[in-house]
């Protein structure tokens, strides 16, 4: 603002009376007659505009701080640090949380305090006109209104007005139950997630027939789809037959791959050494994205690409993802033979498989 029109050097001359054209014959409503213009302290006082100026530059710096504390947060701490620091929250998602909020907080209360005590301050007029429509085109609503009411009598009717202003009103308590699914992890039953129906010595059989699978059948570069023994129940192998729900349940966490490379190209994981059979290996058939089952596979880089989103997987080395959204790898499935010469599950997945989700941490 330059010094020329600084509103200090013409206070007492420029109102709100001045701006506001008084009242005429032509204007439909009438000057509602609002108080004079009151010019801020930041508009009459240098010192006041500096100090102002200040504490908003000083709110700008703190965003910039949180900012970069944001990042700090993020290299400093790992998902699953700490999972107590606040209301069962890991320290990651608090300090994220905070810092980025506080950064944002303090953008808004700097852009507030800038338009309240900065910005210009003039009042600007603009004359209004009649919103009503015709007294003939409200009256004819009203008479459709009528005539529609009539015609359903709702108006006779309390009991089915009643019931059914009832129902709808109602239609609102689903909604506020389904709230409790945001609900944190512990009061909800999330182990299921991190167990599967594998167990020591159950045999891997393909899918959809439910055949064992003898290692020395599978050739390298083949890409079998197999399943859990017990999805296929019989008197022979004596698993209880699963129904419903429970069986879809399993039988989608269950699901593997099966493939087989040359031995040497595979770089085992830590601990996973003797997780594999001469080159045989096996991972969840479950992406680790949003769940989506994979199988393009690529015998020649041995990645197997999920065909949702792309991610992809190199199989031979712990299949890390190597495109793509996914967070982590498919998890392994540990196998060795039995004394038939059939594959067999070494245990249970050692980790959740599927999708994440942010408690997968805690188990
Ligand atoms: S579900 Fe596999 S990439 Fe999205």
């Amino acid at each position: 603002m330059s010094n020329e029109d600084h509103p200090s050097d013409h206070v007492p001359a420029t109102t709100h009376d001045s701006h506001v054209p008084s009242h005429r014959e032509s204007e439909p409503i009438p000057d509602p007659g609002l108080p004079p213009h009151e010019w801020r302290p930041t508009d009459v006082d240098p010192k006041a505009e500096k100090r102002a100026e200040r504490q908003i530059a000083a709110l700008f710096i703190a965003a910039m701080v949180s900012a970069v504390l944001f990042v700090v947060a993020y290299f400093s701490f790992s998902v699953g640090d700490s999972w107590d620091t606040f209301a069962g929250m890991g320290a990651s998602t608090v300090s994220l949380g905070v810092t980025l909020g506080m950064s944002l907080l303090l953008i808004g209360i700097g852009i507030i305090h800038l338009a309240r005590k900065l910005m210009a301050d003039h009042e600007m007029v603009e004359m209004r006109h009649p919103a009503a429509s015709p007294q003939e085109d409200r009256d004819a609503t009203i008479q459709a209104l009528n005539d529609g009411l009539d015609e359903a009598g709702i108006g006779r009717r309390p009991l089915v007005r009643n019931t059914m202003l009832g129902a709808v009103g109602i239609l609102g308590l689903p909604a506020v139950v389904l709230l409790r699914d945001l609900a944190p992890g512990d009061t909800l039953d999330i182990s299921k997630l991190a167990h599967t129906i594998w167990e020591p010595d159950m045999r891997l059989v393909r899918d959809v027939v439910g055949t064992p699978i003898l290692a020395s059948e599978v050739e390298v570069g083949d890409l079998i789809n197999a399943a859990p023994e017990a999805m296929f129940p019989t008197e022979e192998n004596g698993y209880p037959e699963l129904e419903g729900a429970e069986e879809q349940s399993e039988k989608a966490k269950g699901a593997i791959i099966i493939v087989r490379m040359d031995p040497d190209d595979i770089t085992p994981a830590k601990g996973r050494e003797k997780w594999t059979v001469d080159g045989i290996i096996c991972y969840s058939k479950i992406c680790t994205h949003v769940g989506c089952p994979i199988s393009l596979y690529e015998r020649t880089t041995h990645h197997v690409l999920c065909p949702c989103h792309q991610s992809t997987f190199d199989l031979a080395d712990a299949a890390k993802v190597v495109f793509g959204p996914a967070a982590r790898p498919l998890p392994q499935l540990p196998i060795k033979v039995d004394g038939e010469g059939y594959l067999v599950a070494q245990s249970d997945f050692t980790e959740p498989i599927g999708a994440s989700y942010w408690e997968r941490e805690k188990q």
